[in-house]
């Protein structure tokens, strides 16, 4: 995060005494990044962090990844998924790579344990439904269109009061906001279409003083590892720091517009290694008497292109439906489809809402999307 927060009670010096109302220290931890060197909060727990009371697992997270057959553009009605349920094992894991891996979810019950990615950063992109996302550095209510910019590291839980349709996009790399959005010392810059003020740092809560037994699901190296904590993980009575999550709504993001087509780019929201998060929102169309409002085709020789629907027309597709997720890889040319590119003559604005990932190498489909796959996708611009 580009920006220092300052949440509940700290003491006025880092690591000097800081005592409880009866007298004991709380105990402090640094949750940073990159070794020290990198951007970090200090988090001062009533309990100690490290008390675990039992190990189990560990329980293997797979991927597996369809046999590769020949090049061709994809598509995916991930609406038509039928798992549903808890909020992070109801997750179905689509395409990935080393990077990034995209999935799905669709929560209906509200957690009653604990969960923590422990490698990677998260977005959860809520496509549908309305909760809380409860963590030790406190809670943001969520509703369609955020961005949930989860930290590796996180202890969270998803309380749910709609039934929550999210759009996973894991990372192996911290998700960062693009550095040509800000200034030298992280604050967003003028042409940036959106700034600190457009970002939900989390809401104190007040520490959560119990003593018990609480599960706390670690997914690591491949698996997901119970930490059984001897108290609430919500404990903590104050932090600081430029680590924490924080939630950002697409219709908060303003949209960069010409008067000929502009490229993707336009539209970044994200960056992680290796790949980027862009966002396609309702805007006026280019604006050139002669302009024609639709992509050009286009060859993403570098990249793999991931688009899922969210809502409107879909101005250059046909057959895709809400929830849809296409796959255009790096090595054939895409484009609008037949018959799109004369429809877009004239239209002066479109209320498209989209999100997309382009990564910088080659993504695998995992099995659970050829349950949903449209066979006929690769023949749609004939
Ligand atoms: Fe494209």
């Amino acid at each position: 995060m580009p920006f220092y927060v300052v949440r509940g009670e700290i003491p006025h010096k880092r690591h000097t005494q800081f005592r409880r109302p009866d007298g004991q220290l709380y105990k402090e931890e640094v949750f940073g990044t990159k070794g020290f060197s990198g951007i970090q909060s200090i988090l001062y727990h009533t309990y100690p962090p490290t008390a675990v009371r039992r190990v189990e697992g560990p329980v293997p997270v797979a991927y597996v990844p369809e046999e590769a057959g020949p090049l061709r553009h994809r598509h995916f009605w991930t609406k038509r998924l039928a798992t549903e349920g808890h909020p992070i094992a109801a997750r179905q894991y689509l395409l990935g790579n080393d990077d990034v891996l995209l999935g799905t979810c669709v929560a209906t019950q509200s957690m009653d344990d604990f969960y923590k990615n422990g490698e990677c950063d998260e977005i959860l992109f809520i496509h549908e439904g309305t909760g809380t996302l409860e963590s030790m550095f406190g809670y943001i209510e969520f509703r369609p269109g955020d961005y949930l910019v989860i930290p590796a590291g996180t202890i969270y839980k998803l309380v749910i009061d709609k039934p929550v349709r999210y759009l996973l996009i894991e990372s192996a790399s911290h998700i960062e906001v693009p550095r040509r959005y800000r200034n030298e010392f992280g604050q967003f810059l003028e042409h940036a279409p959106f700034c600190e003020r457009d970002l939900r740092p989390p809401v104190y809560a007040a520490p959560v003083a119990n003593e018990g037994e609480f599960p706390v699901r670690v997914k690591a190296r491949g698996a997901i590892t119970t930490l059984v904590l001897a108290h609430h993980p919500f404990d903590v009575v104050g932090w600081d720091g430029y680590v924490y999550p924080y939630a950002f709504n697409i219709e908060d993001f303003e949209p960069i517009t010409g008067r000929i087509h502009l490229p993707p780019p336009v539209h970044q929201t994200f960056a992680g290694q290796n790949f980027v998060v862009c966002s396609f929102v309702p805007r006026l169309f280019d604006y050139h008497p002669e302009a024609i409002p639709v992509p050009y085709n286009h060859s993403n020789v570098d990249s793999d292109e991931v688009l899922y629907y969210v809502r409107g027309n879909f101005m250059s597709r046909r057959g895709v439906e809400v929830g849809s997720m296409t796959l255009h890889p790096s090595g054939i040319p895409h484009g609008p489809h037949p018959g799109t590119v004369e429809a877009s003559l004239g239209k002066e604005r479109t209320e498209e809402l989209a999100v997309m990932v382009d990564t910088f190498r080659p993504l695998k489909v995992l099995k659970p999307a050829l349950a949903v796959e449209d066979p006929n996708y690769m023949y749609s611009w004939l």
